[in-house]
């Protein structure tokens, strides 16, 4: 079971090797599809924050949540530590190229991560840390956004073209394992709810 509503649906409780007839670009397509979602409310955010209007802090805490436990947990750490290796070995020119490209970019949102969370901490926040926070925040969803476009563009087509049809069903069962180590059973749903939750009221 991973992260994403659709292909959870799709996994079968009597099939337990369900995933293996699953694709690893579906799955990471699939996640990209909820963290799209994510953009549109922290793009909402940023801008009100930039126009010093108040965001709830609650509303914050669980985007950042979102960010943290399932935009990198969840989702970067699969790509890293499961499909880069396996990609650039099979790919050692232009999949190792693309995976140094996409995992230096997840190393610049997790900086850009850290700048939210040293201003989300304090107590009532000023006019300048609300513009700073949608400053911030407003360059996490524009990297966010192309970074997953060029993974798409890029990344996945050189999956499809480098990675056997064997190794697409390890991949597989690494991603599960990751999920249970990295993010924990059924989390993914809360994710979810968290982020339905938060389309109602932003990025609409
Ligand atoms: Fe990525
Ligand atoms: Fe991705």
């Amino acid at each position: 079971m991973y992260c994403h509503t659709a292909t959870s649906i799709r996994l079968a409780p009597s099939n337990p090797l369900g995933s293996i007839m699953e694709d690893p670009n579906e799955i990471l397509r699939s996640e990209h599809e909820a963290l799209q979602a994510l953009l549109s409310v922290l793009d909402d955010m940023a801008k009100r924050l930039a126009a010093n209007q108040l965001v709830p802090r609650e509303d914050l805490n669980d985007a950042m949540m979102v960010v943290v436990e399932y935009a990198d947990r969840c989702h970067c750490t699969k790509e890293e530590l499961v499909l880069f290796p396996i990609l650039a070995t099979a790919s050692p020119k232009a999949g190792a190229e693309i995976t140094r490209r996409m995992a230096e970019e997840h190393r610049g949102l997790r900086r850009l991560v850290r700048g939210i969370q040293e201003i989300l901490p304090r107590g009532s926040m000023t006019r300048s840390a609300r513009v700073d926070l949608g400053r911030i925040l407003g360059a996490y969803v524009q990297l966010l956004r192309d970074h997953i476009r060029i993974e798409e563009e890029l990344l996945f087509p050189e999956v499809d073209r480098s990675i056997p049809r064997p190794d697409r069903a390890r991949i597989l069962r690494e991603f599960e394992r990751v999920e249970r180590e990295e993010v924990g059973w059924g989390m993914h749903a809360a994710y979810h709810s968290i982020i339905h939750r938060l389309r109602e009221a932003y990025g609409t």
